[in-house]
């Protein structure tokens, strides 16, 4: 049900969950009528999709070993009952692993003509398998052997999985002290798609700089931070992200709204349209606990 309330649903989606029949469990069929994507275990991330493939593919047929291949219930255990439903469901054939994808595509772009799989499914079948083939991956979503991929899914999964690896091994990134070293920091940044960034001391607005990625400008309460400009088709006005007292808050805020894009952005979606499916107040709200709620939000 948070899954549905998370990517705001139709109601006709939730109509579609049809009532246990008397004496079958409750649990089983409402996993059952899950759309592939939705979350199973919230702790870890881990989708019906991604714990039916895993199963499909490795053999599984305990809830523990499913818990042992993907983390699904291996924190709050609070999912435990709808991960042993699932695997019940999964072994009795009862749904099949793509099962309500057509649902999920709905909000989750399929990548290219070569799968109908969507960025979240793709991300999370990575991450819940640890992959490092694209090979695999390929395999894990039945690709067939008649399509060799167009460059596009190639260089999703390419992306997907590098970012994957390199998600475990992030350093901190190092204290930044002025508007060009931050400049030159976003050009080095593992981005889903290039960014441009701009800052400026003049308290004035400066043209042009609400175009941008991410901008940082100085005003007289501070300093503004915008987040999703973009100069070319569809122009679109960065929007304001938040204010800050001081030059290095700014920055720290910046630097963290990059790092965010870089963790969920999707391959190739530029800044404005990440801001437009995660929205300005979830970013903020995330930014502004990185940043220990030191930052004052417009
Ligand atoms: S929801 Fe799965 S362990 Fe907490």
């Amino acid at each position: 049900m948070l899954g549905y309330i998370k990517r705001q649903a139709d109601a006709h989606e939730l109509a579609a969950i049809k009532p246990a029949p008397a004496g079958e469990n409750r649990m089983e069929a409402l996993v059952a009528a899950m759309p592939g994507g939705e979350t199973v275990c919230a702790c870890n991330q881990v989708s019906k999709s991604a714990i039916m493939k895993v199963m499909e593919k490795d053999g599984l047929t305990t809830a523990d070993e499913v818990k042992q291949k993907t983390k699904a219930s291996g924190s709050c255990g609070g999912c435990r009952p709808m991960l042993e439903a699932l695997v019940k469901v999964t072994l009795s054939g009862a749904s099949a692993p793509t099962s309500g994808m057509e649902l999920e595509s709905a909000t989750d772009h399929s990548i290219c003509p070569c799968m109908t799989t969507g960025h979240e499914e793709l991300i999370q079948l990575i991450s819940t398998t640890g992959t490092e083939s694209s090979e695999e991956v390929r395999e894990l979503l039945d690709l067939t052997t008649d399509t060799d991929g167009c460059r596009t899914c190639e260089e999703t999964i390419a992306y997907y999985i590098q970012r994957n690896r390199s998600q475990g091994t992030e350093h901190p990134s190092l204290p930044i002290d002025t508007f060009d070293e931050f400049i030159s920091w976003c050009a080095e940044q593992p981005v889903p798609s290039t960014i441009y960034a701009a800052a400026s001391e003049e308290a004035e607005s400066v043209f042009g700089i609400l175009l941008h990625d991410i901008a940082v400008q100085s005003c007289p309460a501070g300093y503004e931070i915008y987040v999703g400009g973009h100069a070319r088709h569809p122009v679109t006005e960065g929007q304001l992200l938040c204010i800050t007292d001081t030059r290095e808050e700014a920055i720290r805020a910046a630097q963290f709204t990059v790092e965010l894009y870089s963790t969920e952005g999707w391959f190739n979606e530029k800044t404005w349209e990440w801001v437009e499916r995660a929205g300005i107040g979830s970013i903020r709200e995330r930014v502004m606990g990185l940043e220990h709620r030191l930052l004052e939000f417009a």
